[in-house]
């Protein structure tokens, strides 16, 4: 059933296809910013163009496909459009799913609780919200640090939620990062981060592709996203085959290997492939890159679903490669770094 938002006032009319729902965007918003300001929810993670999943049908009207200025004069309707990227210069109709109602995004206080260096660039931190103000999230879902100035920086939750709201993000030290020199640097337990979220959106678990074989892609602190929803996995009562491949240059950028080792071990239905770029001699995994691997094993993905965070090139080349092993492009999930998350 369709709905319309109030567009009494509004500048720019976005009409959904199929479902004809209909908001209005202002002069130089994003479509996606639009949409998710009148509580529309559609599929979307990094904001920035790198993950690709807020793809979108472009079927009719005036728009700017691309925030950095690509000319709407030579871009052709019917074409795939970025909803974070696009801006409207008319009213515009577009084909694309949307979503459920999304969680209320908060700002609140939390107190860092521990700190693990899981590796000489990795980091564990687990984060203690104020008593009963635990944040509602759904795994795949990140947040944002505030820090000074007005400056955020973007993080994957890593863990399911849990009972006593503990949050888990796994920080890679980058040079000169502002919050990872923090962390790695003057940052201990009991100061206190300012954290907004939840945001993003990572529907594998939709009820249409809940029973499908899932595969989960991940390179260096792309596992974060990953171990939450696998840890949602293991504390669902419906199961479905999860195949994670976790890869790195080596050993040491696996930096949960033994705990997904442990996964693979209690539940029949997870099976883990660490993967190495640049793997020692007496590396006895897997070599290469993830996405190769995933194709070395399955002939056909035309009923999988795949859900990949990493790198840009590394989640490009994913969706390049399953697709063209039968995988629907619609069942491709992914979240990309971006170096703004440094
Ligand atoms: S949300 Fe648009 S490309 Fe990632």
């Amino acid at each position: 059933m369709s709905s319309v938002a109030d567009v009494s006032s509004a500048l720019y009319r976005i009409t959904l296809q199929p479902s004809g729902r209909q908001f209005d965007c202002t002069p130089g918003e994003t479509v996606l910013d639009g949409a998710l300001r009148h509580g529309v929810v559609l599929p979307h993670q990094c904001k920035t163009g790198a993950c690709l999943s807020c793809r979108a049908q472009w079927l009719a009207g005036d728009l700017r496909p691309d925030a950095d200025g690509e000319d709407s004069a030579s871009a052709d309707p019917q074409r795939s459009v970025l909803l974070c990227r696009a801006r409207p210069l008319g009213d515009v109709t577009l084909a694309c799913r949307e979503l459920d109602a999304a969680l209320p995004v908060t700002r609140l206080p939390v107190r860092v609780g521990a700190m693990e260096p899981v590796a000489a660039d990795v980091m564990v931190l687990r984060l203690t919200p104020p008593a009963g103000q635990a944040l509602a999230f759904r795994p795949g879902q990140y947040v944002d640090v505030l820090l000074a100035r007005g400056v955020r920086r973007s993080y994957s939750l890593a863990n399911a939620p849990q009972p006593d709201g503990t949050l888990e993000l796994h920080i890679r030290h980058r040079p000169g990062g502002l919050f990872t020199g923090q962390v790695f640097g003057r940052l201990k337990p009991r100061d206190v981060l300012r954290l907004e979220g939840p945001f993003g959106t990572v529907d594998v678990q939709a009820p249409h592709i809940a029973g499908r074989p899932l595969l989960l892609l991940a390179t260096g602190t792309g596992l974060a996203p990953v171990k939450a929803l696998i840890e949602a996995c293991i504390a669902g009562v419906t199961r479905r085959p999860v195949t994670l491949y976790w890869g790195g240059r080596v050993p040491a950028d696996l930096y949960l290997h033994a705990l997904c080792l442990q996964w693979a071990q209690q539940h029949p239905w997870f099976r883990y492939e660490p993967v190495l770029s640049r793997a020692p001699a007496h590396w006895h995994g897997r070599r290469g890159h993830v996405q190769q691997a995933v194709c070395e094993d399955f002939s056909d993905l035309s009923d999988h679903v795949a859900y990949a965070c990493g790198s840009p090139v590394m989640v490009a080349g994913a969706r390049a490669l399953l697709v063209s092993q039968g995988l629907a492009d619609a069942a491709f999930y992914a979240d990309a770094f971006t170096a703004a998350a440094a």
